[in-house]
């Protein structure tokens, strides 16, 4: 299933919870990590479960919980008090390597036979580029790693700090600077080699959603199926951009039928444009995309 809109929540906010739920996220993301205060740790731990038991239906709206990095005393705590809870997915921050979610999927393993959940059924989203040798062990990936990564966002934020930049953008553009760009690039092709989904970067300045949609087309002519929000107001303009409009479902079915009644032939034209292989492919991931978003209604 693929999730276009993942909306962070702080997970010590009762009344964010609460109004997530309301919200049109394909999914939540209740956080553990940077946007709750060392202090309110464990009452954010245990108001997470709380909602997470009292929400068992996750048809409309999954529901994911951002832990602590595996390398702090925080993460293991987590854990163990939401997997009663049985989240849809574990978000894990500041990772090194794929070895941290092999680390994590054998967590995830015990956590559920504990609660009696279903072996493999919590899902990891990796925030794949938040160190900065992160940026060096992408290839790890193609090593065999759990199912469990369904998808794998980036990160430019905590990256720019392990980078030591004083800034990660262009003061003239407001664009990305290249490290980031890296980032982002390693991200999708890593995320498209092993089948996972994957997931723009939030857009921070959470006012301009003319922006927002501009950053998710971006995104979306990239390869990215989906984008991490931190308001409530970003998540309708994610979930329309990253839903193949009437236009684009219509044109991609001239491209498939133009092929299917010229069957033998590698090229063909349309409206004036040349149309290889390539374009049908795009097509057919186009018409695949519109049934899995259009199935929710
Ligand atoms: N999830 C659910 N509800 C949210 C929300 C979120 N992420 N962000 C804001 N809201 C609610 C507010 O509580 C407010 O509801 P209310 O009027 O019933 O109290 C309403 O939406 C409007 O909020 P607004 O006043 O526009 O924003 P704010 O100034 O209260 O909050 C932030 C701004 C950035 C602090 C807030 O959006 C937030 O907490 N975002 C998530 C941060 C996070 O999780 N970061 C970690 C990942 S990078
Ligand atoms: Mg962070």
């Amino acid at each position: 299933m693929i999730l276009r809109s993942w909306l962070f929540v702080p997970g010590d906010s009762e009344r964010k919870l609460a109004k997530g739920r309301e919200n049109a996220a394909d999914a939540l993301i209740l956080d553990l990590e940077d946007s709750v205060a060392k202090e309110r740790q464990q009452f954010a731990r245990e108001t997470v479960r709380g909602f997470l038991q009292a929400q068992p239906d996750r048809a409309r709206q999954r529901l994911w919980v951002r832990i602590n990095p595996l390398d702090t005393e925080f993460a293991l705590p987590d854990l163990a008090a939401v997997m009663a809870g049985a989240p849809d997915g574990i978000v894990l921050p500041k990772v090194y390597s794929a070895a941290e979610v092999t680390m994590l999927d054998h967590c995830l393993s015990a956590l559920e036979a504990r609660e009696g959940l279903a072996r493999g059924s919590t899902k990891i989203l990796s925030v794949a580029t938040e160190t900065a040798a992160s940026l060096l062990t992408f290839h790890t990936y193609l090593n065999g790693v759990t199912d469990r990564l369904v998808a794998m966002t980036w990160g430019g934020e905590d990256l720019a700090a392990a980078l030591g930049a004083s800034d990660n953008r262009n003061p003239a553009t407001g664009e990305y600077d290249d490290p980031y760009l890296v980032a982002k690039s390693l991200c999708l092709a890593t995320a498209r080699a092993i089948g996972a989904q994957p997931v723009g970067v939030v857009h921070v300045d959470f006012r301009d959603l003319a922006g927002l949609e501009a950053d998710c087309h971006r995104d979306r002519r990239a390869g990215f199926v989906g984008k991490i929000a931190i308001h409530p107001d970003q998540s309708a303009v994610i979930n329309r951009a990253f839903t193949p409009s009437d236009e684009e479902i219509a044109h991609a079915r001239r491209v498939v039928e133009v092929f299917e009644k010229n069957p033998g032939l590698g090229t063909v034209g349309l409206e004036g444009r040349m149309l290889d292989m390539p374009h049908l492919k795009q097509a057919r991931n186009l018409l695949a995309l519109a049934e899995q978003v259009g199935a929710k209604g």
